[in-house]
């Protein structure tokens, strides 16, 4: 089907809506904001149209069938999609659900935010929990938006024994804060940090955001790996299979990692151990590893970190003037601190790797984030 022929078919279908057709001849934008605020800006008024008349009908024909049989209820953004046509992997079909007629998903304003409400989107009382091999695994997520997003992804990842931390952007809306705060009184496992600093898209205090659901999460009994992530990154794997890849990982960290890219780091600043007083007087490193200049790499915010890592980093360094300094970096730094710290064996940080792969120029690939880049 062409683009136009689409385009033709959604104004048809829009034309025999009446409701949407006296909207728009009275008032259009008002009727898009007052039914559902901050509707994704880049969505043609087309495209716009057509998933509202698809929601009405959703919403006419509300159907609670799926929540008493147990099962996965569908949004009513989403519930003229055919999954078993998107699962076949049917082209034709897909195109009309991506780029340009992806559908959006459009805040509800009316969510019910008490705790049993939160309670029974998220662990529903039907759901049976198997116990994890590795006691659960720990995210950090720094977040600023889109909180129905954020909800489904601890939906997803959701199990009693996982651990979920956020950082709160200071700058985000009040309705956010709150709700973010709703969603840990609600939930024993869901950890918000106060929110004390704002975020960027230059990287700027995303290690220490990372850093203090550290500090948070390393008192929780259990868990043995955390993931470090940022607003929209989306968990495609179970809890389980999540649980056996970071059994099959063994301790090992898991951080994509390439040559430093040497302009996100200011120089002017002193890099060895020493003057960045990551160690105490009593600790066993050698002069010769407290004054020679680190090892640097570049990488992503993503990452797997081993419990016994991120013990050493909370408790056995102190990271504070390290990251300082990242945080001086006008681009980036957040995309070198962890692997970093990764490629100097001589530190003693468990979990670590060499950097003997990139001095050979043997690309070193990581698994927990995998990005595609749409043109
Ligand atoms: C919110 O959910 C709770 C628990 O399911 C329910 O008792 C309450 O009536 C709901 N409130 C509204 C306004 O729908
Ligand atoms: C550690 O060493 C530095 C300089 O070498 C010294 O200034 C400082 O007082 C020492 N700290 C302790 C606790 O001994
Ligand atoms: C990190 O850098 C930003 C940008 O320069 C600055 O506004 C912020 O205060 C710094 N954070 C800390 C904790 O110093």
């Amino acid at each position: 089907m062409s683009m136009e022929e689409c385009t033709y078919i959604r104004l048809g279908i829009l034309a025999m809506s009446s409701i949407l057709i006296c909207f728009y001849t009275t008032s259009s934008t008002d009727f898009l904001i007052l039914f559902r605020p901050k509707f994704d800006t880049t969505m043609s008024f087309e495209q716009k149209a057509f998933v509202y008349e698809k929601m009405i009908r959703a919403f006419r024909k509300i159907d609670h069938s799926c929540e008493m049989q147990g099962m996965y209820c569908k949004r009513p953004e989403t519930q003229h999609v055919d999954c078993g046509r998107v699962l076949q992997g049917d082209k034709d079909y897909l195109s009309t659900l991506t780029g340009g007629s992806r559908i959006p998903l459009i805040p509800d304003p009316y969510l019910n935010m008490t705790c049993p409400a939160i309670n029974s989107r998220i662990r529903p009382h039907h759901l049976h929990f198997d116990p994890l091999k590795l006691s659960g695994t720990a995210f950090a997520r720094i977040v600023y938006t889109d909180y129905e997003f954020i909800e489904k992804q601890i939906q997803v990842s959701y199990h009693p024994q996982n651990y979920f931390c956020f950082a709160v952007d200071q700058k985000s809306p009040e309705e956010f804060h709150e709700k973010m705060r709703k969603l840990s009184e609600c939930l024993p496992n869901v950890i918000v940090l106060p929110a004390t600093e704002s975020y960027d898209s230059e990287g700027h205090n995303n290690n220490l955001a990372h850093y203090k659901c550290m500090q948070e999460l390393i008192s929780r009994p259990g868990w043995s790996y955390l993931m470090l992530l940022q607003q929209h990154d989306v968990i495609t794997k179970s809890v389980y299979e999540l649980d056996r890849i970071f059994e099959l990982l063994d301790g090992a960290n898991d951080l994509w990692m390439a040559k430093e890219i040497a302009k996100r780091r200011n120089k002017k600043l002193k890099w060895t151990p020493r003057e960045l007083r990551m160690f105490g007087n009593d600790s066993a490193i050698s002069k010769e590893v407290l004054d020679s200049e680190l090892k640097f790499s570049t990488g992503y915010v993503q990452g797997s970190l081993s419990r016994d890592t991120v013990e050493w980093m909370v408790r056995k360094v102190d990271l504070s003037v390290f990251i300082d300094q990242w945080n001086q970096s006008k681009y980036g730094g957040d995309e070198q601190y962890l692997t970093s710290l990764n490629i100097n064996p001589a530190l003693g940080m468990p979990g670590h790797f060499t950097d003997e792969c990139l001095k050979q120029d043997v690309p070193v690939p990581g698994i927990t984030r995998h990005r595609i880049h749409a043109s």
